[in-house]
């Protein structure tokens, strides 16, 4: 165990411009040995300070969360607040663990399609047993918190396949999903380290910060060694599709769950004015896409008719 339950861990980023892409990945790989966490090791689960207690107002939505700052969610009993708010988390967990279900099928296909010797293959494997940690840390929360997650549908079940197929057959797109996923869990969670959560939440988001910068990193430079190598044909599909999945995934990751609204009874205006209209909303959405959005910009994805639908999805 490491650190201060207080801490931010830090981004990872390439070691200046001396440090080619083969010698990156050799060493987010080495950094995966020594840095590296245990789904049960290193969550003290059975900790009386680390149960899940739904009444505990750290739970709670605040001002700077969508529907914590509605009238409507003020005027509700604290405990349903804190219910509410742990309901919330509960549902991002669950959609965490479909999400990186989803990427470590595809990391293992994208690494099957790799020659003997490329660092790549290692890289890939650390990332896949870390996700397969994270998804236990994630599974296990949702499981003692005793809430129900909600179900999802045959579309994205369908959406899904696409998606680790895309692995092996155009990885830069695949690797783009990926920043859609984890850019957006990973802004919400740096936000909220920084704030008061009980014990059990703070260690999950600490290990899984640590651990995403890595995943984090390798997919950036993945993306900036290989998107200008790409043909004209590759490039606009990219540069449309780019938008779109990231639009789609900060929703998927942001917006306010089904099961949620209709376990609370929240009122459709009121999910409206936090989540459709909501400022508040629009720039967390913004901001968790901040990161990629400046990739993209950087890669030339954005361009011409790419622009309009950046624009259209308000998210740029
Ligand atoms: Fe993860
Ligand atoms: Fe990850």
């Amino acid at each position: 165990m490491e650190a201060s339950l207080t801490t931010v861990p830090d981004e990872e980023a390439p070691q200046g411009a001396r440090e080619t892409f083969p010698e990156l990945v050799a060493r987010l790989s080495r950094l995966s040995v020594t840095k590296h966490y245990d789904a049960y090791a290193d969550v003290p689960w059975d900790d009386p300070a680390y149960r899940i207690d739904p009444d505990d107002p750290r739970w709670q939505a605040g001002d700077d969360h969508a529907l914590g700052a509605t009238d409507w969610y003020k005027s509700q009993p604290p405990d349903v607040r804190s219910r509410i708010g742990l309901h919330i988390v509960v549902c991002s967990m669950h959609i965490g663990v479909e999400f990186e279900n989803i990427l470590t099928r595809g990391l293992l296909g994208f690494a099957m399609k790799l020659p003997v010797g490329a660092p790549e293959f290692r890289y890939a494997y650390h990332e896949a047993i870390e996700e397969s940690h994270h998804s236990l840390m994630f599974r296990e929360f949702v499981t003692r918190a005793g809430l129900d997650p909600g179900t999802r549908g045959a579309l994205k079940r369908a959406g899904a396949a696409r998606v680790i197929r895309l692995a092996q057959r155009f990885p830069e797109l695949f690797f783009l999903f990926v920043l859609g996923g984890e850019d957006p869990i990973d802004h919400v969670q740096r936000t909220l380290l920084r704030t008061d959560v009980p014990p059990v939440l703070r260690r999950i988001m600490q290990i899984h910060v640590t651990e995403e910068a890595r995943h984090l990193c390798f997919a950036r430079e993945f993306l900036r060694t290989r998107v200008p190598k790409l043909g004209p044909v590759r490039r606009q599909i990219m540069a449309i599709q780019a938008p779109l999945i990231l639009g789609t995934m900060a929703r998927e990751m942001l917006n306010p769950p089904e099961i949620v609204a209709r376990t609370y009874q929240i009122p459709r205006h009121v999910l409206h004015e936090a989540y459709r209209d909501g400022e508040l909303h629009r720039a967390v959405v913004r901001g968790s896409l901040e990161k990629v959005r400046k990739l993209c910009s950087e890669l030339g994805l954005i361009t011409g008719f790419s622009r309009f639908i950046w624009r259209r999805l308000k998210i740029a």
